[in-house]
C-alpha cells in the first residue's frame, strides 16, 4: 500500500495499482464525471450500472468526449466526427465518419487510434481505477 488511496496488487507478474476516485453513489447509473488521477483526466461513465473509466478526450483530435453519446451496448460516439469506440476495450469500431466525405479527410489528419480505457472496480461503496497499464 503506498497511501490511503492507492492499493498495489501483484497477479502474476502484473502488477495492478488502484487509486480511489469516487464513491460509487456519486456517479449514479447514465452519468459521467471527469476525475484528475496524476497527470490523466478521465472521464468515469456509470452506464446502467456498469463503470467504464476512459481517456478525457477523444484520440482523433483530442477534443472533449464532454455530451458524447453512450450507446446500450457499451460505446461511446464522439460528437465531434462520430468516431465510436467500445468502452470496454477501447478499440475502434467507426473512424471519423463525420462530415460526410470531409470526415474522411479529418480521419487521415489524424491515424486511427485505440481509446484509452482503464480497469475499474467497486470497493466499499469507492470507484477505484487502476491508470498503471
Ligand atoms: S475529435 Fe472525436 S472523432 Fe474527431
Amino acid at each position: 500500500m503506498n497511501s490511503d488511496y492507492e492499493t498495489t496488487i501483484r497477479i502474476g507478474e502484473i502488477y495492478m495499482v488502484w487509486t480511489k476516485t469516487l464513491a460509487v453513489d456519486d456517479l449514479a447509473p447514465n452519468t459521467r464525471q471527469v476525475v484528475k488521477l496524476e497527470e490523466k483526466s478521465l472521464l468515469l461513465i456509470n452506464e446502467s450500472g456498469t463503470i467504464y473509466a476512459i481517456d478525457k478526450v477523444c484520440p482523433h483530435l483530442k477534443l472533449s468526449f464532454k455530451n458524447s453519446k453512450v450507446t446500450p451496448d457499451g460505446s461511446i460516439i464522439c460528437r465531434w466526427h462520430r468516431s465510436e469506440f467500445d468502452l470496454a476495450t477501447g478499440n475502434v469500431k467507426n473512424w471519423c465518419p463525420f462530415p460526410p466525405v470531409v470526415g474522411n479527410v479529418l480521419g487521415k489528419i489524424s491515424s486511427e487510434k485505440t481509446l484509452g480505457v482503464f480497469p475499474t472496480k467497486v470497493e466499499d461503496g469507492q470507484i477505484l481505477v487502476d491508470i498503471s497499464a
